[in-house]
Parts: structure tokens; sequence; C-alpha cells
């Protein structure tokens, strides 16, 4: 029932031309989720709540938690409404822009030992900066959605990578939408 009503989503975001993870980096996140087994995860980009539905289902089972940002009103409406249809109760979603809102610092998760980062990718550096202190310090993931497609705008992320000594790791997507892995990030 899950699977019919992401298909149907996947299908009307589509028709609608609203961005959403590809059928490949759905099947990355899946993977991971399933290996690492993440308790505390982070969304930043939630969009209509297509990747959110999928990380929240796939945690779901081990009371796993996901909370997620989305700064376009009518986008975070829809993703309300997508995410109760979905019947996942294991998520948080505000409407907020993650690197402005003077609120976010209180709502932010801690211990976070899973991010999902698929927002606006000149800023993927300081989403970064943002959450840096609001990472699991024993283990955590962190998943950059198209690092390939739009390489020319991702001065931010690797001014971060290089200033705090991160090494990442690329894995191919769909042809060009490629995804950043970032390994226990302290
Ligand atoms: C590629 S879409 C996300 C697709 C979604 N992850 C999915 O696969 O279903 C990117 C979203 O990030 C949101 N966004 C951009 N900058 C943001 C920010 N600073 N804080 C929160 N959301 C942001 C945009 O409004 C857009 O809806």
């Amino acid at each position: 029932m899950l699977n019919e009503f992401l298909t149907q989503l996947r299908a009307s975001c589509v028709a609608r031309r609203i961005p959403l993870i590809s059928t490949e980096s759905e099947e990355i996140l899946r993977k991971i989720l399933e290996e690492r087994k993440p308790k505390t995860c982070l969304e930043i980009g939630s969009a209509v709540g297509y990747s959110s539905i999928v990380i929240a289902s796939t945690i779901a089972k081990r009371w796993g938690h996901l909370t997620t940002f989305e700064v376009a009103y009518p986008a975070y409406l829809e993703a309300q409404r997508n995410i109760s249809s979905a019947q996942c109760w294991n998520i948080t979603l505000y409407p907020f822009d993650i690197t402005k809102s003077e609120t976010t610092v209180n709502v932010l998760p801690l211990n976070c030992d899973f991010v999902f980062v698929d927002a606006q990718k000149s800023q993927y550096g300081n989403y970064l900066e943002k959450i840096h202190n609001n990472l699991s310090s024993e283990n955590n993931i962190i998943l950059l959605d198209d690092v390939v497609k739009y390489q020319t705008k991702l001065n931010t992320l690797y001014e971060f990578l290089e200033k705090n000594q991160i090494n990442y790791e690329i894995v191919p997507s769909e042809e060009g939408d490629w995804i950043m892995i970032l390994n226990n990030v302290k």
C-alpha cells in the first residue's frame, strides 16, 4: 500500500516537475538506512515529502525518527498532507529555512546519526556548518544529493570539507545525479 502511494506520488511529482530523488538515489538511501540502522535522522529539503516518507518508513521498524525542513510554504503544506496520507507518524516537519530561522537552532535534533541534504546546492556548506554540532559523536553518516550535476555550485561544500579536513566518497546514482557520502564527521 505504501509502495503504491509512493509510486503515485512520484508520478505526480514528475508530471508537475517537482524535483525529487531519482529511483537510483532512493535505492541508495534505503540500502544505507538498512545497513546503518540510524535512530535520529535529519533531512534538509523535504519538497512535498517523497524522500521524507522513504526515510521515515524505512527507519520506523527500529523506532527511528526523522526531522525535516522545507522552506517553501506551499511545498511544506503538501508535504504535511502526503506524510499524513502515508501514515508516517515518525516525522517532524518544519516550514523553516534551516540557515536563517532564529527558531531552527531550538528544534534541530541532537545526536543525529543520519542526515540527508537535498536543498539548495550553493548552500550545502552552510547547512553542514549549521548541523555540525548536532551530529552524533559516535556514529554518523551524511548523504548529499546531486553533487555532480551541480558541481559548479558547490564551493561552500568543498570549503567546509577542506576547512574541517573531512574525507568524502562520491557514489554513482542516476546519470549526473551522484551522491556524496561523509562518514563519521566530527
Ligand atoms: C530537490 S528538492 C527536495 C526533494 C526531496 N528531497 C525529495 O526527494 O522528495 C529541494 C527542496 O529544498 C528546499 N530548500 C531549499 N533551500 C532550503 C533551506 N535553506 N531550508 C529548507 N529547505 C530548503 C526547496 O524549497 C525544495 O523544495
